[in-house]
């Protein structure tokens, strides 16, 4: 932890010295240490030089025994420092004896071997196992595993790891043993091994081939009940890989751990899943709707990784976005063919304007493919992730469903058991589907957000549409390209009825024109239907045409896009009005009119209702300005909801009426939706706090029988200065006191809620017991939910806010350095905010930076300080 860290180059790719086919790593666990013995059989790599000592990375432990061939090294043939273990001259071939000693129990960065309470499991990606014992720790090193763990019954009854187990026994000395054998090469980022008194509940999978997989989920005991969701899920998703792409599952047996400490939401290790309590539990009492969707699809993920990201891994970690990408695309398909795909699509399409495009913009903008890197833990973004799915999404449309899912087998089979690189995947993609991908390549290499422009002209019945395209310039790549960019179009009428079928305009040039006749009067354009590419669309349309796509049009995102650019015209008009110093700019009739028209005729989907009458988010909002007043933004987005909420308070209220429970909970899209409605509608009315809202939401939560009503109800409390939001927030920390997950959202809420003394609040619950220092789902409830959902606190005008994060920043670093850096990102867009919050960001920031850091926290601090420089 100096700060110290080389900077690595995609370009300067070396193939690995040194091939290991076999791992035999040996564990002791005892109460105050682990014992690791590792015998690795190592032979020089044909595709390297041929000369050259070897280099093992390695962290924070201590080398006890090294042995080449069982001979004893002496110390003049090797050379141990702070990451590496250097073997001068070695064998072209030869057997390697490890043995070294960690302290899991006091790992509190969450990589390598820790402990999540009374649990000790690992987390490997991506550096982790050389915080276990020596080695090349790069994807490319694949092997074959043994793993054999020894530990005390009584501590820890259960012992897992990777593949099958081929031996397991009580001990003479007291201990018992497990041994583990995985008849896949790996690498080591997917090593994974757990040992703790776990609960645990079973089902079976049968393969379209017929064979068995048994399926097995451990927790903590007493929560075995929260984690059917997942099992039901995890079963949906191998049957969607078997009918979809025809992947039928490798292993015999899947197992899952759910962990309370974990820094990323879960972790793919082969046979052998470790996820965040977060992302399995799921009770309809204890977790919401999107809590659900959140499982379901994030154990889809992880199991979707096991062809794209284990069967065929990445080459280095520049190559993230190979495995990211695909399987946040595969993910992605998974959700939309699960029910609601417009509403499951709209998510998809917000994350991508409300956290993707800001952090394109930014100083910390990347290309899905980077060039370099100082911690490879700083990269795991959404940029890799959401934008590199968006990507294969792109190519997918191109080739079509079949082709590309034709590309997609292609790709498996050909580099099958093999590391490999994005420019692998695009050659297979092209010679499978026969696409030309040379300028689309830009799309990996590039970072920003292409800016697409729409114009029309109208003339003798002919529609002229013209599309160009820009890219504004990003840190270090001052000059873009061209991009390849695929636009969705469709026509309508003044009716709002479709002409002609839709169609895909493919930009390529900075400009081009496209041509429609015979028209009798203006057609309306959809324009980038369904989000066809990751583009920021610049398109002045009227209100009327949007009102008519609002009303009519037949794609879902197009249809909430409109009545998002809706609100989005009056809202930027009273934004920059409030900051003109003028008196705020009314919503238009037409706004009005088309809400109406949408509560008379609302879509079948009631989600979807509930997504056109949601208001842009203040993120979103804030991304229409080169410069962001948050309080501004606040005020404008707060008196629109006032007023729709009071020109429409009846309808509300009824809305409200017909969408109350009714029904035991299920997890369906029609309930769902109902539930969406019903919230939404609380929430319109405690925003003017309508006549007996308070007593209403006070008494939906005391008869919920599930957290999304209850939730809702307490949403509309959360900002209401009544006797009935303290009942319910007390009554919640006592109902769900020995539910930390839970308890999550009572500090989410709390640190989201409108107050002057929010920064004070906030300080207090990081002294309660409810809170834990070291658990990064509290920190994310607590810090997160406060800088993230609680704007116009965190950027409290005296700057308290963003001292207080810095403080936390700088107090978690020493201790987990992954989730610091993480926070600190959060302070990294200072200059897009007016001067008053941006120094005070940038001061935190200075802060920061002048104290000891970890190498996560210092690459980030450094970026986001960079920018200085260049905008000042
Ligand atoms: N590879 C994991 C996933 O996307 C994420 C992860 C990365 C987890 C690093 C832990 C550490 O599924
Ligand atoms: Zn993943």
């Amino acid at each position: 932890m100096t700060g110290q860290t080389q900077r690595k180059y995609r370009a300067d790719y070396q193939p690995p010295g040194y091939l290991i086919d076999h791992v035999d790593i040996a564990f002791g666990l005892e109460a105050d240490h682990t014992h690791v013995r590792a015998t690795h059989q190592l032979r020089r790599n044909p595709q390297a030089s041929a000369t050259g000592p070897l280099v093992l990375d390695g962290r924070d432990m201590a080398l006890e025994q090294l042995a080449i061939d069982g001979r004893e090294l002496h110390a003049s043939q090797y050379r141990v420092d702070d990451t590496t273990l250097t073997i001068f001259d070695p064998p072209d071939q030869f057997e390697l004896l490890i043995e070294n000693t960690i302290h899991p129990e006091n790992n509190l960065s969450l990589e390598g071997l820790y402990r999540s309470g009374d649990i000790l499991c690992t987390q490997c990606e991506a550096n982790g196992f050389s915080r276990i014992t020596y080695f090349p720790d790069r994807p490319d090193v694949m092997a074959r595993y043994t793993t054999r763990i020894v530990a005390w019954p009584e501590a820890f009854p259960v012992l897992l790891a990777n593949g099958n187990c081929v031996e397991s026994g009580p001990m003479p000395c007291g201990h018992h043993y497990a041994v583990f054998e995985d008849p896949f090469p790996k690498p080591c980022y997917l090593f994974a091994m757990v040992a703790g008194d776990l609960g645990m509940i079973r089902d079976t999978y049968t393969t379209a081939s017929g064979r068995t997989v048994d399926l097995r989920l451990y927790t903590e005991h007493g929560n075995e009940d929260q984690c059917h969701h997942a099992m039901a899920s995890l079963k949906q998703a191998m049957a969607w890989d078997e009918d979809t792409y025809g992947l039928e599952y490798d292993l015999d047996s899947y197992v899952t751990v759910a962990v309370g400490s974990f820094n990323m939401g879960a972790m793919e290790n082969k046979g052998l899943n470790v996820f965040n309590t977060a992302c399995i539990f799921a009770r309809a009492d204890t977790a919401t709707d999107s809590d659900f969707a959140l499982v379901r699809d994030v154990v889809a993920h992880e199991y979707f990784h096991n062809y794209t990201g284990n069967r065929v891994t990445c080459r280095d970690w520049f190559q993230l976005s190979l495995k990211e990408g695909l399987t946040v695309y595969r993910e992605h398909q998974f959700a939309i063919d699960q029910g609601s795909p417009g509403v499951t699509r709209i998510r998809q399409v917000r994350a991508m304007r409300e956290i993707q495009f800001p952090e394109d913009a930014g100083p910390r903008a990347h290309p899905v493919r980077p060039e370099s890197y100082v911690e490879m833990n700083n990269f795991y973004t959404i940029t890799v992730y959401e934008k590199g799915g968006e990507v294969i999404r792109m190519i997918a449309q191109m080739a079509g469903r079949e082709a590309f899912i034709a590309a997609v087998r292609h790709y498996l089979d050909k580099h099958d058991g093999q590391a490999v690189t994005i420019e692998d995947f695009v050659i297979a993609m092209e010679e499978s589907t026969g696409l030309d991908l040379a300028q689309f390549r830009h799309w990996y290499a590039q970072a920003g957000t292409p800016r697409v422009r729409v114009a029309t002209e109208f003339a003798d019945g002919r529609l002229q549409l013209t599309l160009s395209q820009h890219t504004p310039a990003t840190p270090g790549q001052a000059d873009k390209p061209l991009f390849d960019i695929p636009v969705e179009i469709a026509l309508f009428d003044a009716n709002g009825a479709p002409v002609g079928a839709p169609q895909v305009l493919r930009l390529t040039q900075a400009e081009q024109h496209w041509t429609f006749d015979d028209f009798e009067a203006e057609p309306t354009v959809s324009a980038l239907r369904g989000f066809t590419a990751p583009v920021r669309l610049e398109y002045e349309q009227s209100d009327t045409a949007l009102a008519r796509l609002m009303a009519h049009d037949s794609d879902p995102v197009c249809r909430w896009d409109a009545a998002q650019a809706l609100y989005l015209k009056t809202l930027i008009a009273d934004v920059e009005a409030r900051r003109a110093g003028s008196a705020p700019v009314a919503a238009p009739e037409l706004l009005f009119d088309a809400i109406a028209t949408l509560l008379d005729n609302p879509p079948d989907d009631r989600e979807l209702l509930a997504e056109m009458l949601t208001l842009p988010s203040e993120a979103m909002l804030g991304e229409q300005f080169d410069t962001i007043d948050i309080f501004a933004v606040d005020a404008a987005r707060r008196a629109l909801k006032q007023v729709i909420a009071r020109r429409f308070d009846a309808r509300f209220a009824a809305l409200a009426d017909a969408h109350a429970p009714t029904q035991a909970y299920v997890f369906d899209v029609a309930e769902a939706g109902r539930r969406r409605v019903f919230a939404l509608a609380l929430d319109y009315l405690a925003a003017i706090e309508a006549d007996g809202i308070a007593a209403r939401a006070a008494s939906v939560y005391e008869c919920a029988d599930n957290m999304t009503d209850r939730m809702a109800a307490l949403d509309a409390l959360r900002d209401m200065d009544v006797p009935e939001r303290e009942q319910v927030l007390a009554d919640f920390a006592e109902r769900w006191a020995d539910y930390p997950l839970v308890m999550d959202k009572w500090l989410r809420l709390q640190a989201s809620t409108r107050r002057d003394d929010s920064v004070e609040h906030v300080r207090e619950l990081l002294g309660d017991s409810r809170f834990d220092f070291t658990n990064p789902n509290r920190i994310r409830a607590l810090l997160g939910g406060f800088v993230r959902a609680n704007r116009v606190g965190f950027h409290r005008a005296d700057g308290e806010g963003y001292r207080l994060v810095a403080d936390e920043i700088l107090r978690l670093d020493p201790l987990n350095p992954q989730l610091a850096a993480a926070l600190a990102s959060m302070l990294t867009d200072w200059a897009r905010h007016v001067p008053a919050q941006a120094d005070g960001m940038r001061s935190a920031l200075e802060r920061i930076a002048a104290a000891q850091l970890s190498d996560n926290t210092r690459e980030i601090v450094t970026v986001g300080l960079e920018r200085r420089d260049s905008t000042d």
